[in-house]
């Protein structure tokens, strides 16, 4: 009887140690880094290595790719919709405003989509998760932080423009606007003013920055008079200014120009009308390692914006079409 007793509470503290372990476990639903470690190794590799010949081609590309994800994340979460052209039954979010003419990269993703499914013998890995890697290494190749990128993300079967327009935050927004949209996935102010830092690097449109530099009162007057002789009050929609001095350069000049008023778009100066989210900018401009750090962080929980996981949604054979 007491041997039967002691067995029991052993089976009992074996089974209460596993339970615990497993619900402590860091990753869950097969929602982790080492997805694809068994079903195709190489697929991490293959996917660094074109991203790298990207880069090296077009440093722009790094900051255009790393700009997909962001825009396929905030629109029904990160699901590789923003991959999908547009047919008669796909809304497609390449048509909605901020992507129009602006989002760039798809044929880096197409071209890595293919590799992929060359090297592992079989279409596994979603075009989500070639979104997440790809921003991930294209961040990494401009010199900037890297970081875990839990994968196992499906692809959605459908798109949305209308969503696209609604919940992409625009360059015009004020400050309350740009925290209540971040609100709304799930970010915190410390994710936008962290986040915000991925315009360090890349370009914008004077179509995009024209109002900034003729309206604005919180601007660098030296700042606004040498744009405006590449962005005149009409035309020229198309004319690119580096959202930073060293736009091929992941480093913390971003945050430096705001406290100069050198922010190119509305939404970037508006970090610095509040004193919190002005504190942290201040403290990201001196410090690589905070930045570098919660850039990273942040970048974690962007990309986990309500994945398709297990069998939700599919695994498509080419990014630009449901199968
Ligand atoms: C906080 C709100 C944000 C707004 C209002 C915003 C808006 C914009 C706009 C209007 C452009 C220029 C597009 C063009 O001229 O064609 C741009 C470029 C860019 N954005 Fe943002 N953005 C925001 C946040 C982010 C975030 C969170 C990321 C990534 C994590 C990001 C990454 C980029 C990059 C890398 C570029 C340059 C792309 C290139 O050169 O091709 N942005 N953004």
């Amino acid at each position: 009887m007491a041997f039967g007793s002691l067995s029991l509470f052993r089976a009992l503290l074996f089974l209460s140690l596993t339970a615990s372990a497993l619900s402590t476990r860091p990753y869950k639903n097969g929602f982790s880094p080492q997805f694809y470690d068994y079903v195709c190794p190489q697929a991490l590799p293959t996917i660094k290595r074109v991203v790298e010949a990207a880069v090296q081609r077009e440093r722009r590309m790094g900051a255009s790719l790393l700009r997909l994800h962001f825009h396929d994340c905030f629109v029904n979460g990160c699901d590789g919709s923003i991959l999908l052209d547009p047919t008669p039954t796909i809304d497609s979010e390449k048509l909605a405003f901020p992507n129009n003419n602006s989002a760039r990269g798809f044929e880096v993703i197409d071209q890595i989509k293919a590799e992929v499914d060359r090297v592992c013998g079989r279409p596994v890995v979603s075009c989500a998760d070639i979104l997440a890697i790809t921003a991930r290494d294209s961040v990494v190749a401009l010199g900037g932080p890297s970081w875990k990128v839990r994968l196992g993300r499906r692809d959605s079967t459908t798109a949305s423009r209308t969503t696209a327009n609604s919940d992409i935050p625009a360059p015009n927004m004020d400050l309350p606007a740009l925290i209540n949209n971040f609100k709304r996935q799930g970010l915190k102010v410390k994710d936008l003013v962290a986040l915000s830092g991925a315009h360090t690097i890349g370009f914008a449109q004077c179509r995009i920055f024209r109002d900034r530099i003729y309206n604005d009162s919180n601007i660098n007057h030296a700042f606004a008079k040498n744009l405006q002789s590449s962005c005149p009050r009409m035309g020229s929609d198309g004319n690119l200014a580096s959202l930073d001095p060293t736009p091929a350069h992941f480093d913390t000049r971003y945050y430096n120009n705001l406290l100069s008023q050198k922010g190119l778009l509305h939404s970037d100066q508006a970090l610095s009308t509040d004193e919190s989210t002005l504190k942290l900018a201040k403290s990201y401009s001196y410090d690589y390692d905070a930045f570098w750090k919660d850039f990273a962080k942040s970048m974690v929980r962007m990309g986990n914006i309500k994945p398709l996981i297990g069998n939700q949604g599919q695994i498509r054979l080419n990014c630009r079409r449901v199968n």
